[in-house]
């Protein structure tokens, strides 16, 4: 059993799920432009449709209601609430989410809003993107103006999505939008996308203190492949880049020295500007963590074939750390090719708990893509992902028995959606949705999930 008041949820972003990309005055983002290039996303794929949640989002909270979460997690899109990233704002684009707080307060269901899930303006990456200074300045007016306009019904927030996706696979590697691959650039972005965080938090502070706000990073413990000494500098190296950069910043208000080492050769840092820290690290009422899988990399010359093979044509998000080679643990793989690894989510959260000032922890996103098919009888079978939530839910319980404090789970995905490069092949969802007739119908994991949620714990070990 979970504590009493344990978060049970699912989570979604709006450029994966909306479409409707042109009404009521949306803007267009730079995942607009990434589409329609050609060679970005397998199959050509778009999100000008996505699965038409701004259409169908009152059948789409029936289902979570259904489903018993007590929150969604969801995000704005900026270029439908403020068309080009600064300037006027779009009173119909805010209109939406209104719209969909209230349907969902209506049922009992608490919105957990994140204000980026990488839906930047295309205006804003026009006037550089994440590599300037002032998209930082855009994005904490973004935020207070949202906040001012949905504080009264939203309570829980969050700043930025994975700044690591935003700054390394779409200015390093190029594997998201804006798809760049310029890796000096991607080490200002991070920065910045740090920095907008920071200065997020302080413009929602100043407007109403009982908000919970949090920032939003993505982890995976790194293993070394062997125990030489090239495979320990990659797993540092690597641990660095995707957690240490990340966490450090926000939770301790340094950066990690080894990092700035590894990547002087790339800049100076003049960008790192005197008092960004103090902003960065800014206390935070909860942080959220994103949780798949582990790596294990090599740092042998030669380098190890890659495990995590990007879907599209893109260079190395490992910015001063392109050798490191990605190994196959021998762990089964989800159809991403990502190992499930439950026993990973503990290390971190233990990590965490243990290396970084204490505050509340979500899980904001952990689940798996498999190839669902609807089958004759109208039913999705998908027992892996069960398993998969049923291993990762154990591991949470795990984590609060031993005093991690741990308050909450968002699976991810409510629904299958526009899986960004990888297009509509992937399915996260507990929610299997059929893409030329927008049906939804939930897989046995969401009706799982449901007993689940119900029980207020797991039931038996899953099958
Ligand atoms: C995370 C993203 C989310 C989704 C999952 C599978 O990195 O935040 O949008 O793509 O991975």
């Amino acid at each position: 059993m979970f504590p009493t008041g344990f978060v049970w949820g699912a989570a979604t972003s709006a450029y994966q799920i909306e479409g409707a990309l042109t009404a009521d005055g949306r803007g267009r983002s730079i995942w607009d432009t990434f589409c329609s290039q050609d060679g970005r996303i397998v199959g050509g794929d778009n999100a000008d449709t996505a699965i038409d949640h701004f259409n169908r989002y009152r059948d789409d909270v029936k289902l979570m209601a259904d489903l018993g979460l007590t929150a969604y997690r969801f995000s704005v899109s900026w270029p439908r609430i403020q068309p080009d990233g600064s300037g006027a704002y779009n009173a119909k684009g805010l209109d939406f989410y209104k719209r969909l707080v209230d349907e969902l307060l209506s049922y009992g269901i608490d919105p957990w809003l994140t204000l980026y899930h990488w839906d930047l303006p295309q205006a804003l990456e026009d006037a550089g993107g994440w590599p300037s200074r002032d998209t930082s300045k855009r994005f904490a007016d973004f935020a207070a103006t949202v906040h001012a306009e949905l504080g009264d019904r939203v309570r829980h927030w969050s700043t930025v999505n994975e700044p690591w996706c935003s700054a390394f696979l779409g200015y390093a590697s190029g594997e998201h939008a804006p798809g760049r691959r310029e890796p000096a650039a991607a080490l200002r972005a991070a920065h910045h996308l740090n920095l907008a965080h920071g200065l997020a938090v302080q413009a929602m502070r100043a407007q109403n203190a009982d908000s919970q706000i949090g920032g939003c990073v993505n982890v995976y413990p790194v293993t070394p492949a062997t125990g030489s000494e090239a495979d320990q500098d990659a797993a540092r190296r690597i641990d660095g880049l995707q957690n240490r950069f990340f966490l450090d910043a926000l939770l301790k208000g340094s950066y990690p020295e080894d990092v700035l080492a590894d990547l002087s050769h790339l800049s100076d840092m003049e960008f790192i500007q005197d008092g960004d820290l103090a902003t960065i690290s800014a206390p935070l009422d909860m942080l959220l963590i994103n949780y798949y899988s582990r790596f294990t990399v090599s740092g042998a010359p030669g380098g190890a074939a890659s495990a995590a093979a990007a879907p599209t044509d893109s260079g190395s998000p490992w910015i001063g750390s392109e050798h490191v080679g990605f190994v196959n643990g021998g762990r089964p793989v989800t159809s991403m090719g990502w190992e499930v690894d439950d026993s990973g989510l503990y290390e971190m959260l233990r990590r965490i708990a243990d290396e970084y000032p204490r505050v509340p922890l979500y899980i904001s996103e952990n689940g798996a893509a498999y190839d669902d098919t609807l089958g004759e009888d109208g039913t999705v079978h998908d027992p892996e992902r069960v398993a998969y939530i049923d291993a990762h839910l154990r591991i949470c319980h795990a984590a609060i028995e031993s005093g991690i404090p741990l308050q909450g789970y968002f699976a991810w995905s409510l629904m299958d959606n526009f899986e960004w490069a990888w297009g509509y092949g992937k399915r996260f969802g507990l929610v299997y949705v059929d893409y030329e007739t927008q049906a939804r119908t939930m897989k046995s994991s969401a009706l799982w999930y449901a007993d689940t949620i119900r029980h207020g714990g797991l039931l038996s070990r899953a099958q």
